[in-house]
């Protein structure tokens, strides 16, 4: 059968490394070149083929019917430019195309709130893995009206190390990360806060959202606890997500918490939802597991890029 032709701009780092391996398995899609920048050169295995790096700027864009960018931010935008130039569809892994970032009329994906708009687009700035983790969680909250306009949504993430990327840092070293827990960006100073922020504005609503990530020791992973004011109490605490994504392939409800072990490797986002008790305003409580490289990377590029040529959105991502 006919394969796409597609590259990936940064495939040595830990999104692009996850995208080759998605890629190399995809029944529709052929791994055309990978890029590095202080890794070219270099050859790694990906779902058992050798892949070999090539310096970005020898990257034939053009040889490409989509260009997946995992490169940094500020990095990324001028080679989205250039792929788009050259007639490739593109998604952007990074965040220079999110919305909030001053750009505008790009498709945001997360997929399953965004579908129509992925669906055949050129280019989507494909989501932060704490904003997916975060927004797929809460949307059916505040599109079935029941978050009061002046709420306070609190968010507390713990993210695995991966999420920080491969270049070397201290901060990251193992004997700083291991068997250590913190938090980090204290007082609303994430980057994803601008997506999410600009989120909720589509939406329609005004309420605040204070959002601490936490770095975890283990390699992938986000687990997001989300306290979210309602209007009413409900009945039935996981009625909302039941109905607005009832067969949705890539998205769980669970009945009790779910864990970081029920999704890494796996581009699902699970879900619970528990009323919580004590408090004059009636409150849920949402918890939500995604993997970092699956749901929160490569595995919602490929879920993307899958719309954006017309083929099933769930190819080559089992879940
Ligand atoms: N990690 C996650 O969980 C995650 C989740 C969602 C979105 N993202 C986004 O996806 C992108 C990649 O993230 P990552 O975690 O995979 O980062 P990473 O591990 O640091 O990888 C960055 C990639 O870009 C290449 N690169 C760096 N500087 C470059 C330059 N100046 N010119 C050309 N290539 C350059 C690197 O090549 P070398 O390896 O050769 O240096 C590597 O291939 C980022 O924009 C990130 O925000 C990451």
């Amino acid at each position: 059968m006919h394969k796409v032709p597609v590259g990936v701009l940064g495939a040595s780092g830990y999104a692009g490394r996850e995208l080759c391996e998605l890629i190399v398995r995809h029944p529709r899609l052929e791994l055309a070149w990978a890029t590095a920048n202080d890794q070219c050169g270099t050859t790694v295995r990906a779902a058992g083929r050798d892949v070999t790096f090539i310096a970005t700027g020898d990257a034939p864009l053009g040889a490409a019917v989509l260009v997946f960018s995992a490169l940094p931010h500020g990095t990324s935008q001028p080679w989205v430019v250039r792929a788009r130039e050259s007639g490739a569809l593109v998604v952007d892994l990074s965040a220079d195309l999110r919305p909030g970032n001053g750009t505008h009329g790009i498709p945001y994906g997360l997929t399953e709130l965004n579908r129509a708009a992925v669906s055949n687009a050129p280019l989507v700035a494909n989501p932060g893995c704490y904003a997916t983790s975060i927004l797929t969680a809460i949307a059916p909250l505040f599109h079935a009206g029941l978050v009061p306009a002046d709420a306070t949504v609190v968010v507390n993430s713990a993210s695995g190390v991966t999420g920080a990327g491969n270049s070397p840092k201290r901060e990251l070293l193992f004997a700083e990360v291991a068997a250590d827990f913190r938090a980090y960006a204290l007082g609303n100073a994430h980057r994803h806060l601008k997506e999410m922020r600009a989120t909720f504005e589509s939406w329609g609503t005004t309420a605040d959202l204070v959002f601490t990530p936490h770095l975890l020791p283990v390699a992938r992973g986000i687990l997001s606890t989300i306290v979210v004011p309602l209007e009413r109490p409900l009945d039935d605490a996981i009625a909302p997500w039941r109905g607005a994504y009832a067969n949705e392939p890539f998205v769980e409800l669970s009945s009790h918490a779910p864990a970081l072990r029920d999704v890494v490797h796996r581009n699902v986002v699970r879900i619970s939802a528990a009323p919580i008790v004590g408090t004059r305003r009636p409150m849920l409580l949402v918890t939500s597991a995604i993997d970092n490289l699956m749901k929160g990377a490569a595995g919602q590029a490929v879920q993307n890029a899958n719309l954006m040529l017309s083929l099933d959105e769930t190819m080559g991502l089992a879940a």
